[in-house]
């Protein structure tokens, strides 16, 4: 019987805006399952979506539908950009699915009763974007120490989990284990920040809102959100169901992926847990690292959030999973920027990749019709690239046991960029020339075809497509020589296969014109999503009063100082004044509606505060990329905003 491999992703908060980092943890925990779906293990591979709590009764209330409708809508687009990642997962929890609230209930019911939860009184602070409790001291000027976000006092009637018990058994746990924890430095960080200076009982109710699960013995108590949240793991397997023998079958899991940040999570609250449960232990947590999106100085505002879908349809998936695994070390942070996604495209799976499979091909068409002769002799270049295959095959498996994508991706690279060299050694155009030199050429083509075919096969998990692509060129189906095994053995591929042109795997991208594309392209899909909000908002005003915003609500707004170099009247319009601004090194076109009140004239040389970041807008047949401020009085005079000194500079942000 086949070992079992039991992997899973943090479960999503559901949310429109689902970006490139998220699926960044989804693409590695799916490479990870189709590696050892290919070393012949039972996989079950899990994720889903984390629904309850304060933040989306929150949501839902503003835009004046239940939880339960919010949620349905948003996780309808987290299966799509899941499908669109080719994200192989064998089931995908919803925390609102019956059989894992039941299961909740009775695990909290069981916990109570058998003296581990207990009822009590809570004061403190709460982060809500966190849905966790802090103290006093673990604020961070009075903000949320994670997030930064404002926090709110509470205080109220609660059970708590005694987590303090299990310290010493974690402690113990942790260090006679050392694989638990991954990377190790995440180890050190538990022990040492939150362990060692003791754990505190841990609130696990709360009375104050109701979109949570009901504490069966006492309903207007639901249960802490990370409880119900970490409780998925062994739900989705049927644990506390009338059919558990997935879970018998699957748990302990093998590994936990999980961001840096909610490791404390999964390797204190999840296992003190499972001990008072006594249930076994994950077997490992992998708390990888972040994607900084638009960290650097140097590249112009894109705003924060790169969406997938954009890039998944400019490039292809296995051009985005190649470069979030191969571009960061699994486990550190790491910056996304346009520039380097298209660099590494058009360097290793244009250039290094793409280039092989082509020319090899093209020259098997073009010297042997499609057909490698079966007479064969050996050149002097040959055994150095069995040499390199052997080794690369040899390492790839113990560095994806490790999850060490971007290592494995390396060595895979040394076979392709090994064989690229083969050709320069080899030289087959030269060969062609003299009939005397056939038989070499036929081998120096068969070892080509023989190290694309391995390289084929060990590129399976991170690049669902390109593998079937490169097999139909190399004329073999899915079968012996394409098994994850076959890439160890040297000449599985079938002699007499008939080898077929195809396509361009992987174009070169003209980088500069693309960044302009990509950049208008991310805008664009922005704006829509910004248009879509501007609309709820303004069906939201209707009904409310000014609501609150955070101040990350307030960066997405992107405020500049500009100078109106020239202004003109739109004709037609009373109102309305076609500008010009120099906003730092651009000048931009800006129709304002504040005519009378400024005359052309009086608007040339004027400081003006711009906002940025509103989608381009077409007005009496003018385009308008921004807007300009504006104050208003109760008799409707307006009057330009500016800033205090005249000569600043325009360009500067405001904020
Ligand atoms: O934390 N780079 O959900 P979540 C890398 N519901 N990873 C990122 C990232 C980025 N820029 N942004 C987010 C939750 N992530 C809980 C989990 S599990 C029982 C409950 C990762 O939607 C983040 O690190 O806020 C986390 O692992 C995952 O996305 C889900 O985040
Ligand atoms: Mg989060």
């Amino acid at each position: 019987m086949a070992e079992k491999f039991y992997i899973t992703t943090p479960i999503y908060y559901p949310s429109d805006k689902l970006h490139i980092g998220h699926s960044y943890c989804t693409v590695a925990t799916d490479t990870m399952a189709r590696y050892k779906r290919l070393r012949g293990y039972d996989v079950k591979f899990l994720t889903g979506t984390d629904e309850h709590g304060q933040k989306i009764e929150r949501i839902a209330e503003k835009q004046g539908i239940t939880p339960k409708q919010y949620v349905d809508k948003i996780v309808s687009g987290i299966k799509d950009l899941w499908k669109e990642l080719d994200i192989s997962y064998d089931h995908f929890i919803r925390t609102t699915d019956d059989y894992h609230v039941k299961s909740v209930q009775k695990i909290f019911k069981q916990l109570y009763d058998q003296g581990d939860i207990y009822k009590s009184e809570y004061e403190g602070w709460y982060c809500t974007p966190c849905e966790s409790f802090y103290t006093d001291v673990q604020l961070v000027d009075g903000k949320c120490p994670d997030c930064g976000r404002e926090v709110e006092r509470l205080k109220e009637e609660s059970y708590f989990f005694r987590l303090s018990k299990y310290q010493d058994r974690l402690i113990k746990y942790i260090e006679e284990h050392p694989e638990f924890i991954q990377p190790q430095t995440r180890q050190n960080e538990m022990i040492n920040n939150f362990l060692k200076p003791g754990l505190e009982d841990l609130c696990v109710s709360r009375t104050s809102f109701n979109w949570g699960i009901p504490v069966t013995f006492d309903p207007k108590h639901i249960v802490y959100v990370w409880v119900d949240a970490l409780t998925n793991y062994i739900t989705a397997l049927g644990y506390g169901s009338d059919d558990d023998s997935e879970f018998k079958k699957y748990w302990p899991a093998d590994v936990h992926v999980v961001g840096k940040e909610i490791v404390r999570f999964h390797t204190i609250i999840w296992p003190a847990m499972l001990m008072a449960l006594d249930l076994p232990l994950p077997k490992q947590v992998f708390g990888h690292g972040w994607l900084i999106i638009d960290g650097g100085k140097m590249s112009k505002s894109k705003g924060n959030v790169v969406d997938p879908k954009v890039l998944v349809d400019r490039y292809g998936v296995d051009a985005i999973r190649y470069f979030l695994l191969r571009e960061i070390a699994f486990g550190q942070d790491g910056n996304f920027t346009n520039e380097a996604l298209i660099q590494r495209i058009n360097s290793d799976l244009a250039n290094d990749l793409g280039n092989l499979v082509s020319r090899t091909v093209g020259m098997i068409e073009k010297y042997f019709d499609g057909k490698i002769p079966s007479d064969r002799e050996e050149t002097e270049f040959d055994a150095s690239l069995k040499d390199t295959a052997k080794a690369v095959t040899e390492k790839v498996d113990t560095l994806l046991d490790k999850m060490l994508f971007s290592d494995a991706l390396t060595e895979i690279w040394t076979l392709i960029r090994r064989s690229n060299k083969y050709v320069d050694e080899t030289q087959p155009w030269v060969l062609a020339k003299d009939d005397s030199q056939k038989a070499k050429l036929a081998n120096v083509l068969y070892n080509l075809s023989e190290a694309i075919r391995i390289v084929s096969v060990l590129i399976q998990p991170f690049m669902p497509n390109t593998p079937k692509l490169i097999w139909k060129q190399l004329g073999v189906s899915e079968g012996e020589a394409t098994a994850w095994d076959s890439a160890k053995t040297w000449g599985v591929l079938p002699a007499d296969t008939v080898y077929t042109k195809g396509d361009v795997i992987f174009p070169r991208i003209d980088m500069k014109k693309e960044l302009a594309e990509l950049e208008a392209a991310m805008k664009a899909a922005q704006a829509a999503s910004v248009a879509n909000q501007e609309k709820k908002a303004e069906e939201e005003q209707k009904e409310e009063p000014v609501p609150e915003i955070t101040i990350d609500d307030f960066d997405k707004i992107k405020l500049k100082v500009g100078t109106v170099i020239a202004s003109e009247k739109m004709p037609g319009s009373k109102k309305l004044l076609k500008n010009q601004i120099k906003i730092g090194n651009e000048t931009r076109q800006i129709l304002s509606g504040i005519s009378p009140n400024y005359t052309p004239e009086e608007m040339v040389g004027k400081k003006v505060i711009v906002l940025t970041n509103l989608p381009p807008r077409k007005m009496m047949g003018e385009m308008s990329y921004g807007m300009i401020l504006v104050a208003e009085d109760e008799n409707g005079e307006l009057s330009l905003a500016s800033v205090d000194k005249a000569d600043f500079a325009d360009g500067s942000s405001i904020s």
